[in-house]
């Protein structure tokens, strides 16, 4: 009775509704992983200058996800899409060795923004599929997560390509936006 009375009331009530922002460098796979999760495929994609949105649903909750492009001279612009974000995807090619300095300097600024302070934070460990990706443990820690106090964090390994990974980090967002 409870199941079937939550069944019913999840198709009837209004759903949830959260604004996500997807960051990280250019080429870490952002644009790949959005319309992965939106479409089921893999899209070819162009450097994106200015950014996409689409809303993605999970177990009834609506994320609008905002891929924001990621070349060094349009960085400045993240901070326009802060406001109202109650979730960040930072996303990094792990197999992107020379450049995950950089990009722990990226996340550790976005993080440093007072709009950002009670966002949680998944970090997508993307391209797993690559022979050359570093573990999921060693990109955590290049990116110095552990020493994230007081926030809400969790790393995934995904594969844009395969889609190994992404509705897990779907998951603990859910949980992490709406517990
Ligand atoms: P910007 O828009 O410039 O910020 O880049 P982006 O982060 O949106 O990267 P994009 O999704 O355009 O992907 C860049 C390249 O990486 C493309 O050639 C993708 O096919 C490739 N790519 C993305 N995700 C994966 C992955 O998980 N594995 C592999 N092997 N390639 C990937
Ligand atoms: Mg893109």
């Amino acid at each position: 009775m409870g199941a079937r009375f939550s069944r019913i009331a999840k198709r009837f009530l209004p759903k949830c509704k959260f604004r996500i922002l997807m960051v990280g460098l250019d080429g870490s796979g952002k644009t790949t992983i959005l319309y992965k999760l939106k479409l089921g495929d893999v899209v070819t994609t162009v450097p994106t200058i200015g950014f996409n949105f689409e809303t993605v649903e999970y177990k009834g909750i609506n994320f609008t996800v905002w891929d924001i492009g990621g070349q060094e001279k349009i960085r400045n612009l993240w901070r326009h899409y802060f406001q109202n974000a109650q979730g960040l995807i930072f996303v990094v090619d792990s197999t992107d060795r020379g450049r995950i300095p950089e990009a722990r300097n990226e996340l550790h600024r976005v993080l440093s923004d007072k709009e950002l302070e009670h966002a949680c934070v998944l970090i997508l460990a993307n391209k797993q599929d690559s022979r050359s990706a570093l573990p999921v443990a060693e990109v955590a820690n290049k990116l110095g997560l552990h020493g994230l106090s007081k926030r809400r964090w969790f790393i995934q390994g995904t594969s844009a390509i395969t889609g190994q990974g992404l509705y897990d980090g779907l998951e603990w967002l859910s949980k992490a936006v709406h517990p």
